[in-house]
């Protein structure tokens, strides 16, 4: 029969990620299935989850909104997960279930897959756009990593130093507002923008401005709709190397395969793929 994932959240219609599991499944000649299981609003959320228990799936990802939620039906957290405060991979050990979360560090290998430097030098000074679940995750991941400059500029200035009480002794965090941010642009040799700011239909606004951006540095995106984002287009323009948003999907995909089968599986061309098909 093979291995059984599901995906659940809401709304999951038109979740991109059956497509990159069933290419996993090609890929690394298992078989198995990876379907979607929305949980709607009004759905009881602990009935659902006791027919997931009982189906004894092999393991299964959870999208918004209920990567907090799914913690108090778990028998064990992954460290990094815990401190997120969100789990977005569970893992079913001979009936244990143990959650992990694979956003932050799946964005971490997108970066790396793409930029052969990015990982060498952890000095270099990053600058994280926004103070969600996202930036969370991201932040918590390079603190793990090692990186030892990373500030946050968000509109709510509080939730952003929330964020930074998860920081290393090895971390130095600065707390910015985003005019702030807009100023300081040319201090950091990475820009990474987690908000929903320029998303579809909002396809013309931008967190902040990089007219004054003068440096040829990383300015990454997590929004994938569109996929070259107003910010990403003022990035190119002012001579940036870009990172798309939808390549953490796939990585973060691709560490939940990994946890659940043992397997890494090559990513080869399905960047390209993914992209074409989100266009
Ligand atoms: P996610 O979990 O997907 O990261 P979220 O928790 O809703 O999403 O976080 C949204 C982020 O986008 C926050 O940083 C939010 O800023 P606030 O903390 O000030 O709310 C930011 N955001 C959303 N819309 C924004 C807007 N119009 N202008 C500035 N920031 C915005």
């Amino acid at each position: 029969m093979g291995y059984q994932f599901e995906l659940i959240g809401f709304p999951i219609k038109h979740s991109i990620s059956p497509w990159i599991h069933e290419q996993f499944f090609t890929r690394s000649k298992l078989q198995g299935t990876y379907i979607k299981n929305e949980i709607e609003l009004n759905d009881s959320f602990s009935g659902k989850i006791i027919e997931m228990k009982a189906k004894q799936i092999d393991g299964f990802n959870i999208t918004v909104p209920y990567k907090q939620r799914i913690i108090s039906y778990l028998d064990e957290v992954d460290i990094i997960a815990e401190k997120m405060g969100a789990v977005n991979t569970v893992v079913n050990q001979n009936g244990t279930w143990k959650g992990y979360n694979t956003d932050g560090k799946g964005y971490l290998r997108s970066l790396e897959s793409k930029f052969s430097a990015f990982g060498h030098d952890k000095s270099i000074h990053i600058l994280i756009l926004g103070a969600g679940g996202a930036a969370r995750g991201i932040y918590c991941a390079l603190t793990e990593e090692g990186y030892m400059h990373i500030d946050i500029a968000n509109r709510t200035m509080t939730s952003a130093e929330d964020i930074a009480k998860l920081a290393n002794d090895k971390t130095s965090t600065q707390i910015l507002s985003l005019e702030e941010a807009e100023q300081l642009i040319n201090h950091y040799d990475l820009i990474i923008q987690t908000t929903s700011v320029g998303m579809k239909p909002n396809i013309d606004q931008s967190i902040i401005s990089l007219a004054s951006l003068n440096k040829p540095i990383i300015v990454s995106d997590i929004v994938y709709q569109p996929l070259k984002t107003n910010f990403l287009q003022q990035a190119e323009n002012a001579g940036a190397q870009i990172h798309y948003g939808h390549s953490m999907l796939l990585y973060q995909a691709q560490l939940a395969f990994e946890i659940w089968t043992g397997q890494r599986v090559s990513t080869e061309n399905l960047d390209h793929e993914l992209q074409l098909i989100l266009e």
